[in-house]
């Protein structure tokens, strides 16, 4: 069983982020909450460590993982941003972005990371959270922590320690709870290596607030290479069938509904979910991987409503097409 600390109450957050400390010295792995979900934490710098998460959540080696840090600073260590990551450091970090840069040779009395952490590319992905817990742990420990999100793989995103010890139950040391992931989905993922920055993931910062800063649109990756294999089609997924922009619903289905006005065949619903009663993007966002999880256990196959694309909707939509994709 993993070591549950409550991060609300003060002498249990201390003795928490000891213990986690601890862990990730030894090479154990630590859930850790973020504002956008919560990510199963290792010392970046420890091969071993980073092994282990690849086989706590049956991840495939050939997908990378994001390096936390605690400051802009440290993450100027790691990589080199350029003038366009810099710009959006400078305008969103910490906060839920990722950047995705050219790593810069280790050295300099601080230790390399682990090779396993960029399975093979030659670019880093750096984010600065902006999480008390988060930026404790980080600061604590004094290394950066390589974490994805702490859900099996291909799994629906954990943002409740519920959700992580569901998922992973012993794999992970110790579960530093601190409540509901406030945004609830991931990071916005954004490769500044190159000439145009190309948005590799949306996420809780909407394409519109970084294109405002940078003056520019944002590129799209080539479909060819897969470059962010959270990108991979099927991802986010529940154990049950999931349809996208469900105009009614089929008897022996659950709803996923969205707004004030449920569609036919709602009061028939196995189980209904409501992302946001108020058709309000940020609480659909914070609520949706907790609402999957909720209707995935009624066993029902889910008929999901319409969402608008803009904002936030384009990642909340990101992932429920990748929740409906063939597996
Ligand atoms: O909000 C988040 O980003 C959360 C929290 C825990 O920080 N983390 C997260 O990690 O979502 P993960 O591993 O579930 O998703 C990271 C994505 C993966 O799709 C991975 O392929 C991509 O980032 N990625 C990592 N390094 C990359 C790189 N060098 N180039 C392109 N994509 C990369
Ligand atoms: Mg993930």
């Amino acid at each position: 069983m993993p070591h549950v600390f409550e991060m609300a109450d003060p002498a249990d957050a201390a003795r928490g982020i000891a213990a986690a400390r601890r862990a990730l010295e030894a090479g154990a792995l630590v859930a850790m909450p973020t504002e956008t979900v919560y990510g199963l934490a290792a010392d970046a710098t420890n091969p071993r460590a980073v092994a282990g998460i690849f086989e706590a959540k049956g991840r495939p080696r050939f997908n990378p993982l994001i390096v936390h840090v605690p400051d802009v600073a440290a993450a100027r260590a790691r990589v080199t941003l350029g003038e366009t990551g810099n710009r959006l450091a400078g305008a969103f970090w910490p906060g839920p972005l990722t950047l995705v840069a050219t790593p810069r040779p280790a050295g300099g009395g601080i230790a390399a990371i682990a090779d396993l952490v960029q399975a093979g590319l030659p670019t880093l992905a750096i984010r600065v959270p902006r999480h008390p817990v988060a930026e404790a742990l980080l600061r604590a420990f004094g290394r950066p922590l390589a974490a994805p999100s702490a859900n099996r793989s291909g799994h629906v995103s954990a943002t409740t320690a519920t959700h992580v010890a569901a998922d992973l139950d012993d794999r992970v040391a110790v579960i530093l709870d601190a409540g509901p992931a406030p945004m609830g989905v991931e990071s916005t993922i954004v490769d500044v290596s190159g000439g145009v920055p190309v948005l590799l993931r949306p996420g809780s910062v909407p394409r519109a607030a970084i294109e405002a800063v940078l003056g520019a649109r944002l590129a799209t990756p080539e479909r060819a290479a897969v470059l962010a294999p959270g990108m991979m089609t099927s991802h986010y997924a529940p154990e049950v069938p999931l349809r996208l922009d469900a105009t009614s619903v089929a008897p022996g289905e659950s709803l996923l509904a969205f707004g004030p006005a449920l569609p036919p065949g709602a009061e028939g619903a196995v189980a209904t979910v409501n992302l946001s009663p108020s058709a309000d993007l940020r609480e659909a966002a914070a609520s949706l991987f907790a609402a999957l999880r909720v209707l995935e256990s009624r066993g029902a196959p889910i008929a999901a409503m319409p969402i608008p694309a803009a904002g936030l909707g384009e990642a909340i939509l990101d992932r429920l097409r990748r929740a409906a994709a063939p597996r």
